[in-house]
């Protein structure tokens, strides 16, 4: 059995994700600095381990580990033995016996970072599984929401909408369960095949497949990438018409309130579900999602790892990382 670890949003539950939003303010305090690293993770050892391609998840744990000076060692299975015909398992225990302390994992199967944490004592944290969960991805965007709106206490009264094809993607089903679950209100957008079976009250607040109707009254716009890779069938008539419906083009861009953010978790696809240029956006936070991912992450790896025991008490956690200051 593995120490704590992050697989799904419920593992933390609303009490947790304000504990690390709170702890990411001090990260991001320390990526504001000069010479933005911390002693906080010295000595451990956090491996990277991605069974799918990811460009910015990876190098955001990446950063985010060595920012806290932990040691990291990066796991690129196609230059594995798993080439060779080595388990999952096999390979998993060979790295924990050179030392690891977490494994940071992105699966294409669903429930493979679980299994993996009833074969290792290390912590595992879920970079992604299939179209199950994102957990660090709900956080960075709960943060990229609270600090862009300066909501510390939460998300009553916020509406979003997230927009696209959610049948596919572990982001809408992380990002919607972190936001209602801090007081928003989610309605989900999408054509009826792009919908996930058990869609519902329990997965969110409303379903509709009119955009034009709501995108004028919501706070947050979170469009989803088509996922052509995961899709084996043709779930809508052509890109060209789903761009009409559901992508944000110039004309839904002006019917945007003045307020309104606008989300993606990247990589778009440009003339997709964007088509519009985000850098004319005035309510565009997509890079601010890609850089506040650093300090989210640094604030998972160290509430997991860091001195404070199973569960670092928010201001002592603080308190580590704000006054040890700058090590080199
Ligand atoms: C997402 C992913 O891989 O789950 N990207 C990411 O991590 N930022 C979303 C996607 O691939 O559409």
């Amino acid at each position: 059995m593995s120490a704590r670890s992050l697989l799904t949003i419920d593992d933390l539950g609303s009490s947790g994700i304000m504990r690390v939003l709170d702890l990411a303010d001090h990260m991001a305090e320390v990526n504001r600095r000069p010479n933005p690293k911390v002693p906080a993770l010295r000595g451990k050892t956090v491996c990277n381990v991605f069974f799918e391609d990811s460009t910015r998840t990876r190098l955001s744990f990446e950063t985010a580990a060595k920012r806290l000076s932990a040691d990291t060692m990066t796991f690129a299975a196609s230059q594995s033995s798993i080439n060779k015909g080595e388990s999952l398992r096999d390979t998993i225990e060979t790295i924990a016996a050179m030392g690891v302390d977490a494994f940071v994992v992105r699966h294409k199967s669903s429930g493979a970072p679980q299994l993996i944490a009833g074969w290792t004592q290390a912590s595992v944290i879920n970079a992604g599984d299939g179209w199950h969960a994102h957990p660090t991805q709900a956080l960075l965007d709960a943060y990229t929401v609270r600090t862009a709106l300066s909501r510390t206490g939460g998300f009553d009264g916020l509406r979003m909408a997230i927009v696209g094809d959610v049948k596919h993607s572990r982001v809408a089903r992380s990002t919607v369960q972190a936001f209602r679950m801090l007081g928003a209100h989610v309605t989900v957008v999408a054509p009826r095949t792009l919908l996930p079976p058990d869609v519902g009250d329990r997965f969110a607040d409303a379903v509709t497949d009119r955009l034009d109707d709501l995108i004028g009254d919501v706070d947050v716009l979170y469009l989803l990438r088509m996922q052509h890779e995961r899709m084996h069938e043709a779930l809508v008539p052509s890109l060209r018409e789903y761009t009409t419906r559901f992508g944000l083009t110039p004309r839904r861009a002006a019917m945007l309130g003045p307020q309104t953010l606008v989300m993606h978790p990247g990589p778009m696809n440009r003339g997709v579900e964007i088509a519009v240029d985000p850098a004319e956006l005035p309510g565009a936070v997509i890079t601010q999602q890609v850089t506040n991912g650093i300090a989210v992450r640094m604030a998972v790896l160290f509430d997991l790892l860091g001195s404070g025991g199973p569960i670092a008490p928010t201001t002592d956690a603080a308190t580590d990382v704000t006054t040890e200051g700058p090590t080199e």
